[in-house]
């Protein structure tokens, strides 16, 4: 196990190079089990999920061979149906290799996937979706067990704008006899780099950002070279570290309107947020007002990625802010390890009801989640005194050279293993 160790106080100040999406790359590497092409993915995220979903790939018998930061895949040999339950249970984007691997072998095998433990995260739209292309599925002894003799375009609806059910029925429609059209498509720019990648390798999607998504299926697919979309949390969460410390960062290398909804915010927090093409500036010296109410939703709502780290910054605001997480049924779990550190946050429900306080000071904290141990390491960073940050492997998962970057921004982080 191996934990940070970090003394609060330090301004940050300078730029960091922001990473490719991890919630974009791991649905691409997904879909190239759909291709015989060979597919270079440019400057991939170092993170625990794209590794532990390489692993997968290569356990279906695809090749992937690491480049540098890019990574080549060559399916052509892939000769397996099923996905180790280890690996399934390490990560959630797992679920997304249902829809590329029925697609090729007509067969699936994978146990009920991972991730981080922020709610129930049931995969029921995903195998509705599923079903409407002509699969079907069995769920025994935890697995699910797919098959199908042909898949079928069709109209599908979905109950809720599911990000991973959205790119499952793409992926699988891809390749299907017909049209496929998806109705209350999840619209997260991810979704629209999914398309983007799909129609690089020969697919034909259309209307992703949209809520609707026009898949006309094809019969063969080539190999690309492809750069995904970079990593808006990870904008978001150097910005917010950057509000919660001051300074003055630039997130280089990120798209603002793809987190127009956090600008906004912390805007109205008091942070001086400036827009030079792929560059935002965000400078701070005070400490800010609280932001009366946020509401997580789906894109382009606030994103619920961000929630924990915000909430990190409202419990240092000056005032009160009630925050609201509408997607996820136990996404507050940093907060008890947050009130270690002095925080006045009170949990009713999918509430949180935040008054803020001059400042934290240093523990000792457990990180739960991802995003939730992202918001502590930032309470640290601006927290007096020395705080330990333990349990960081849910952070590696998202987070790639993430106190390197932060040091050359000035901060005193380390990472000891324990
Ligand atoms: C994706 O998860 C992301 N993960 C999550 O990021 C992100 O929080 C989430 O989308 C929402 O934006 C990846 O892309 C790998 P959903 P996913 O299906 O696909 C309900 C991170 O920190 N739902 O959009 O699992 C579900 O309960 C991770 O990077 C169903 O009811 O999210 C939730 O309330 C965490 N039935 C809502 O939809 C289903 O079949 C949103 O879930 C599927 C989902």
């Amino acid at each position: 196990m191996e934990k940070y160790i970090i003394n609060g106080g330090n301004k940050l100040y300078g730029s960091v190079r922001i990473q490719s999406a991890k919630n974009s790359v791991l649905p691409i590497l997904a879909a190239t089990v759909l291709t015989d092409g060979k597919v270079k993915i440019l400057n991939v995220p170092q993170i625990s999920d794209l590794k532990n979903m390489v692993k997968i790939l290569t356990g279906l018998g695809c090749k992937a061979v690491f480049d540098g930061n890019d990574i080549l895949i060559d399916s052509s040999n892939a000769d397996c149906f099923e996905i180790p339950s280890a690996l399934a249970h390490e990560l959630r984007s797992s679920v997304f290799l249902l829809g590329s691997v029925i697609s090729r072998f007509r067969s699936a095998k994978i146990a009920y996937p991972g991730g981080c433990d922020i709610g129930l995260r049931p995969v029921d739209l995903h195998l509705t979706g599923l079903k409407r292309l002509g699969v079907e599925i069995t769920e025994k002894n935890g697995y699910i067990l797919c098959k199908c003799d042909k898949l079928r375009g069709n109209d599908i609806m979905l109950d809720c704008p599911s990000v991973g059910a959205t790119e499952n029925i793409m992926l699988a429609a891809v390749k299907a006899e017909g049209v496929t059209v998806i109705r209350n498509a999840a619209r997260e720019p991810e979704i629209e780099d999914l398309q983007n990648f799909l129609n690089c390798i020969g697919a034909k999607v259309h209307g992703a950002g949209s809520g609707t998504i026009r898949i006309e299926g094809v019969k063969t697919l080539t190999g690309c070279e492809y750069q995904p979309i970079p990593d808006r949390i990870e904008a978001g969460t150097f910005l917010i570290a950057a509000a919660m410390c001051g300074g003055e960062i630039v997130a280089e290398g990120a798209y603002p309107e793809n987190i127009s909804s956090l600008i906004h915010k912390l805007r109205e927090n008091g942070c001086k947020i400036s827009i030079n093409n792929d560059k935002i500036i965000l400078e701070n010296h005070k400490r800010l007002t609280s932001v009366k109410t946020i509401e997580t939703q789906p894109y382009p709502g606030f994103p619920t990625d961000l929630q924990a780290q915000f909430t990190a910054l409202c419990g240092v605001c000056a005032g009160h802010s009630i925050i609201t997480e509408n997607l996820f049924e136990t996404r507050f779990k940093y907060v008890p390890e947050l009130r270690k550190m002095g925080a006045d946050i009170t949990v009713i429900g999918r509430n949180a009801f935040v008054r803020g306080i001059e400042r934290y000071k240093g523990a000792t904290v457990i990180a739960h989640d991802l995003r939730g141990g992202a918001a502590l390491v930032l309470a640290g960073l601006s927290a007096e005194g020395r705080s330990e940050v333990v349990d960081i492997s849910h952070i590696n998962r998202g987070y790639g050279f993430l106190e390197y970057k932060l040091r050359n921004l000035g901060a005193d982080i380390v990472r000891v293993a324990v």
